[in-house]
């Protein structure tokens, strides 16, 4: 079963506090946007990739794709003020395709296995989404004073990708525009209307990059990887 992706880009990462889009940092040598584009690059489930990207930044990334060999990105739509008028932009451009894939490009760490559990449990269900267990005690706090402790057995850490059949997550970003509703991944917009969404269990090192010791796991991890595959 084959895919398309959309890669959200277009954040500023403030809290990164770089200056400029956290996405062209370097991790060992090379940005972290190449990093998770070359996942997807040489998935072979994947057929297209768009790319939404703060217009000022368009010809400087379209040349770092040209420079790392990254042919699939079809489109480099302009990224909106939240992450999901980014999706949206791309999605408006995207044609009909069997599955689709939304994934932050803030996360590199992506494997091929999670990838392909997902856009088959997409296409069973209609929607599946990455995720971890929840690993601490968890409790819900109020004016700095403990409510309660959540039962940990029925919470998951939400990650990316989350992957739709292509119907539905066109209809929820629809519906979620009409009535002007902003959720914080593109689950919720489905979860809206109704439909299950199912999780495929994903791992710890599918970290989004977001602040400055992210950059002190993001090299661990790259460097465990290269020594595994030593
Ligand atoms: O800021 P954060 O890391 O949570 O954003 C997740 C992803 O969404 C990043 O890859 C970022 O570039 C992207 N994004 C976007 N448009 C926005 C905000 C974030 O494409 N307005």
């Amino acid at each position: 079963m084959q895919y398309e992706v959309v890669l959200p880009a277009a954040g500023s990462g403030k809290r990164m506090g770089a200056g400029h889009n956290k996405l062209f940092l370097k991790l060992l040598e090379k940005p972290i946007l190449i990093h998770t584009l070359e996942v997807f690059q040489q998935d072979t489930l994947c057929t297209g990739i768009w790319l939404a990207v703060k217009p000022e930044e368009r010809l400087y990334i379209q040349t770092m794709l040209q420079e790392y060999g990254i042919t699939k990105v079809k489109s480099l739509p302009a990224g909106g003020v939240e992450r999901q008028h980014s999706v949206h932009s791309c999605m408006k451009e995207m044609e009909q395709v069997d599955i689709v894939l939304v994934h932050d490009a803030a996360r590199p760490f992506i494997t091929h296995d999670i990838i392909a559990n997902l856009v088959q449990s997409a296409h069973t269900y209609g929607a599946a989404i990455a995720g971890v267990r929840a690993k601490d005690t968890m409790k819900k706090v109020r004016n700095g004073v403990i409510e309660e402790t959540v039962d940990r057995d029925s919470l998951w850490m939400i990650q990316t990708p989350q992957a739709f059949q292509y119907d539905l997550i066109v209809e929820a970003e629809d519906v979620a525009e009409k009535v002007g509703f902003l959720g914080t991944d593109e689950a919720m917009l489905v979860e809206r209307l109704g439909h299950a969404v199912h999780i495929v269990e994903s791992n710890y090192e599918n970290v989004k990059i977001t602040t400055q010791e992210d950059l002190i796991f993001g090299e661990a991890i790259l460097r465990k990887r290269a020594l595994d595959l030593a």
